[in-house]
């Protein structure tokens, strides 16, 4: 970098050739050095600066220094010189070597691979796939509804009138802050699935046949066996001559198909406000087969009992059909069967594992082993 703008006392065309060359010879020379972004940025500065850059001083020397009758031949010549300096200037960039040049772009191909870890499905999504698609196989659709649900379809639409001691069996969050609107407009977290029944009816008018999966908040504690969120999968068939026996059958051949040809099924009286009569279904325990022991051991699961219960269910109550009879519904023309189960608590029994919080808490640890 030992260049420096020389002062002309030969203004004859061939001393300012000479000069301008030199001048070329040193940029090229200074450009050629140029190995970092740091060198680049100094090397640019010190041609193009606007003050005290090489160029400017070019200017200064030659051009204001020179004689008058040399003045225009000189402008031509500095101009020129200006543009080519300018031209490499522009174009500079740091220098590499090929090998340099090529070096990010080798791949050595004895290296191992980057192992992108593979999601699987979680074991309550994939118990809610396996449910569902053994009531697709028997024609059922599936619709869904909001988790955010008024009073309406939550409760009265269901026959639970207001006030009525029935809404305490379901732990209810509220949403904050709707004592000014009318009780059947309030918000709440969906106890259940069962609201989405009257949802699908009031859009779908008869026949109709679904199975709607989805979460549903009560306010209990979490522990082994609670949890504030959980899945349900309901179910619902309404036509013009559907019986009792029709819901036996669904329920038994769905059982056996979830759980094996071998499970029975076993159904006991039960309460619901918007199915009458109503049901409890039970399945022979299928961790101990029915027996209630293992080995020596008690089964747990079934506390002993060889039948483990697995969901509620029940004709649906005319006075349900009551609240969307103008979409087709006439209570003494239709009749159907719902029903509505937990899907959590049979992914539990179904992988074994025995705290349901684990469902809940993404540890990678836990949800490795299914995949
Ligand atoms: N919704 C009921 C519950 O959450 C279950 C149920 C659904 C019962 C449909 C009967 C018919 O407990």
């Amino acid at each position: 970098m030992d260049y420096s703008v020389p002062r002309l006392t030969d203004y004859s065309a061939a001393a300012l050739e000479r000069a301008a060359g030199e001048s070329i010879a040193a940029c090229q020379s200074e450009l050629a050095a140029v190995r970092s972004d740091g060198d680049l940025k100094a090397f640019r500065d010190r041609w193009m600066a606007r003050k005290n850059g090489i160029l400017t001083q070019i200017n200064e020397l030659w051009l204001k220094d020179a004689p008058r009758e040399a003045k225009r031949e000189a402008g031509i010549r500095v101009n020129d010189l200006k543009a080519r300096i300018t031209e490499l200037v522009e174009a500079a960039h740091v220098s590499e070597s090929r090998a340099d040049a090529l070096a990010p772009e080798t791949v050595d191909i004895t290296l191992p691979g980057v192992r992108r870890p593979i999601g699987a499905e979680h074991p309550v999504v994939r118990t809610t796939n396996e449910i569902v698609s053994v009531f697709q196989k028997l024609g059922y659709s599936v619709a869904e509804g909001p988790v955010v649900e008024t009073d309406y379809y939550n409760f009265e639409a269901l026959n639970f009138p207001p006030n009525h001691p029935a809404r305490d069996t379901q732990d209810t969050l509220f949403i904050a802050g709707q004592q000014s609107r009318p009780q059947r407009e309030r918000l709440l977290l969906r106890t259940h699935t069962s609201p989405v029944q009257i949802r699908t009816m009031e859009k779908m008018r008869p026949p109709v046949r679904i199975v709607i999966p989805g979460t549903v908040h009560r306010n209990d504690p979490p522990d082994a066996s609670h949890s504030p969120m959980f899945h349900q999968i309901e179910g619902l068939a309404v036509d013009t001559n559907i019986t009792f026996g029709d819901l036996k059958g669904t329920l038994d051949h769905a059982m056996k198909a979830l759980f094996g040809s071998s499970v029975k099924t076993h159904f006991r009286p039960s309460f619901f406000p918007f199915t009458e009569p109503s049901a409890e279904l039970y399945v022979t325990c299928f961790i101990c087969g029915g027996s209630g022991k293992r080995g020596a051991d008690p089964c747990r699961p079934c506390k002993q009992t060889g039948w483990i219960e697995v969901l509620g269910c029940g004709m649906v109550d005319p006075n349900v059909f009551g609240f969307v009879k103008d979409n087709g519904y006439d209570p003494k023309k239709v009749a159907g069967f719902a029903f509505g189960m937990g899907v959590d608590r049979l992914a539990l029994l179904k992988y074994g594992v025995d705290d349901l919080q684990y469902f809940f808490q993404g540890d990678v640890r836990f949800l490795q082993q299914f995949r």
